[in-house]
């Protein structure tokens, strides 16, 4: 699979990420077809959070690759933390208590990436900054990055964090593109000119942050995927023309969708279905025309001035 940077490290990672969130369901049979597929795609970075399945997530996951350390030399590991029962917590107690469960799990003595996953409103970001020194320098964490920030955020924790932000994880696809109609219906006065991040992405394309998009198939937060949905029938019959004249799915069509955005975006898909995993594998692959881009963004509700 093709490669990015991610952020402004040296890092090469696969631009299609494998999100975890729903392994904790899959027996161990399942658990071990799905990831022996993403390996064989080339999907080698898989995203986790301490709390997928309650921890069970990376539980399975780390039982299914059967992690060991020749395995964990072939894959890139990433995983959040800072969500708790009923709160959020950027403490440094917390964030390293968190790290040590997480490399528990994972069955490894390292995080290739570690997000912080949703803002705190009690951060402290000297807290946060010597919480990542630690991790660096105990050699546990080799990347730093957020999830779901927006730019006065992550201008507040750069003002102690040594460490490059290398990912901001947000929610982005074509049944949630908020985040880029609003960078083109400037200064209306219509819902679409409504700006709820701070114009994160552009921030995120000055500063080299990758954005990873996470749930690119979901409606809404969570009210079902839009692909194949009678819900959604313009944007469906244009994911479908579309689709057929590059001789790929609907699925791969919508992932490829995020993929022609210039912002060279790791979207972060969450099937674990193993036909859908190599659809969206072939996403990477589709050179999407700027006129094609338009149609599907404009089939799925979101206008132009
Ligand atoms: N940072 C954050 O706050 C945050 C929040 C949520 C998620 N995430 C990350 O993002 C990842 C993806 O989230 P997600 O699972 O909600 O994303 P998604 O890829 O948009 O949705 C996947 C879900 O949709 C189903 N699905 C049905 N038809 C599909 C189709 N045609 N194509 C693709 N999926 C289809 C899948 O079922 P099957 O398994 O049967 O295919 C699966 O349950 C998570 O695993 C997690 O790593 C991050």
């Amino acid at each position: 699979m093709r490669t990015i940077k991610l952020g402004t490290s040296d890092l090469d990672v696969p631009v299609v990420a494998v999100g975890c969130m729903r392994m904790h369901a899959l027996d161990k049979g399942d658990a071990q077809r799905f990831v022996a597929a993403a390996l064989e795609e080339g999907m080698t970075f898989f995203d986790h959070a301490d709390i997928y399945g309650a921890g069970r997530s990376e539980e399975v996951f780390a039982e299914a690759i059967g992690m060991d350390s020749r395995v964990r030399e072939q894959v890139i590991l990433q995983s959040k933390c800072g969500i708790r029962e009923g709160r959020y917590d950027f403490s440094k107690d917390h964030i390293l208590a968190s790290v040590d469960g997480i490399l528990e799990r994972l069955r490894t003595d390292y995080l290739d990436v570690l997000l912080l996953h949703r803002p705190d409103a009690l951060v402290e970001p000297e807290e946060v900054a010597a919480a990542f020194d630690e991790l660096e320098r105990q050699g546990k964490v080799r990347h730093f990055g957020v999830s779901n920030h927006h730019p006065g955020q992550i201008e507040l924790l750069k003002k102690h964090v040594r460490q490059p932000l290398v990912a901001n994880q947000l929610q982005l696809g074509l049944g949630h593109a908020s985040m880029i109609a609003s960078g083109i219906n400037v200064n209306m006065r219509s819902d679409d000119g409504s700006d709820r991040d701070g114009y994160v992405l552009d921030y995120c394309r000055l500063h080299d942050i990758t954005v990873q998009p996470w749930s690119p198939f979901q409606a809404g937060f969570f009210e079902g995927v839009f692909v194949g949905n009678d819900a959604f029938p313009e944007l469906n019959a244009a994911l479908d023309e579309v689709a057929a004249d590059h001789g790929v799915s609907s699925t791969t069509l919508a992932l490829a969708w995020l993929l022609r955005h210039p912002a060279t975006m790791q979207p972060v898909i969450g099937t674990m279905n193993v036909g859908r995993l190599r659809q969206c594998a072939r996403a990477a692959e589709v050179e999407m025309s700027r006129e094609a881009w338009y149609r599907l963004y404009r089939a799925a509700g979101y206008g132009l001035p």
